[in-house]
């Protein structure tokens, strides 16, 4: 799928994504603007376990690679 971490590899964005979008990472961590983040679908819970370890985490942080 189109997912934010596809979309940033395709168009030469420099998100990591190690797992290839297996949520065994958290290298494709990203934060999500205030307005998008409210209409995301709530991570689930191998995302929060995963985003629990990633660095620098903040109130608007997903996994790029969950993000459709
Ligand atoms: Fe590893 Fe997203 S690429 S969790």
């Amino acid at each position: 799928g189109e997912s934010v971490l596809y979309l940033a590899h395709r168009y030469e964005v420099d998100l990591e994504g190690a797992c290839e979008s297996s949520l065994a990472c958290s290298t494709c961590h990203v934060y999500v603007s205030p307005e998008v983040f409210d209409l995301l679908p709530e991570p689930d819970e191998r995302e929060d376990d995963m985003l629990d370890m990633a660095a620098m985490l903040q109130e608007n942080s997903r996994l790029g690679c969950q993000i459709i």
